[in-house]
């Protein structure tokens, strides 16, 4: 696959092969996560958290995500890149979420939109769909609710959660979405959703038998110096390399170790 497009997330799913997607918000780490073979780049709305540095991701605008969606387009060349719509911009009206992906799409060049919600967000996702726009929805635990929901919990536990889920996940199938992400809920519900539905399923904290995996780039690669969730698998350390890094800089200086000969016109 040269360049990655929706539909072949669902051909993916149908011939049993899993897929990844990281979350993405610079040039660097698009070039080098899209090299590396990561198949979808997601421009989170958790940039409020690890870009911004808000304490959720409520706060974060339109305003300041697409410019961080067009570095990623400019950085990606095989992967499917995603913007992720933030808190309220959305959830108004269909015409609203309309709104806000065109210019995801004008102005950064993203090629799909996700955002959170199941059922009571048929009517945006038909209308993304009809105009043309792609859609991710996003389920089970969706932090832009956090309040609504109580905080960060496991959702889906319980026959009748369960169920609730799954509703969620035909409804977004029906809508058109082209994909669901399954945040937070137990293994078996995200199993039987991934079954029972033909568009592909990409979890988080879900377990493994999902179609896809996504992770908040920061917690995998270990940038996040505080505590990341118990479903995040730890695979580099880069806050300590950068750390290591920047201590030996300071030193270097300090002692006039550099800039050396080597490094002097
Ligand atoms: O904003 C985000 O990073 C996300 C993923 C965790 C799915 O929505
Ligand atoms: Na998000």
């Amino acid at each position: 696959v040269k360049k990655v497009r929706t539909h072949h997330l669902r051909d993916w799913k149908q011939a049993g092969e899993k897929f990844t997607m990281l979350t993405t918000y610079d040039v660097a780490t698009a070039r080098i996560f899209d090299e590396a073979g990561v198949d979808t780049l997601l421009v989170g709305d958790s940039a409020a958290n690890v870009v911004y540095g808000y304490p959720t991701s409520l706060p974060v605008s339109v305003d300041e995500l697409i410019p961080l969606a067009r570095a990623v387009v400019r950085g990606a060349s095989r992967a499917l890149v995603i913007g992720d719509l933030p808190f309220g911009s959305y959830q108004g009206s269909p015409e609203q979420a309309y709104a806000t992906s065109v210019r995801f799409m004008k102005e950064a060049g993203v090629a799909a939109i996700k955002l959170e919600g199941g059922v009571e967000m048929v009517p945006q996702i038909e209308r993304l769909a009809r105009g043309g726009i792609p859609v991710c929805a996003h389920i089970g635990f969706t932090p832009q609710s956090e309040h609504a929901l109580g905080g960060y919990r496991v959702q889906g536990r319980g026959e009748d959660a369960a169920e609730h889920i799954l509703r969620d996940a035909y409804a977004v199938q029906e809508a058109g979405a082209f994909a669901v992400v399954l945040e937070m809920v137990p293994g078996p519900v995200a199993t039987e959703v991934t079954r029972k539905v033909e568009i592909p399923t990409i979890g988080i904290g879900a377990g493994n038998q999902t179609d896809g995996q996504v992770l908040v780039w920061q917690d995998a690669f270990g940038l996040n110096q505080g505590r990341v969730p118990r479903f995040v698998k730890k695979y580099a350390d880069v806050a300590t390399a950068l750390s290591d890094g920047a201590r030996a800089y300071v030193a270097d200086v300090k002692s006039q170790a550099f800039p050396g000969a080597d490094h002097t016109f």
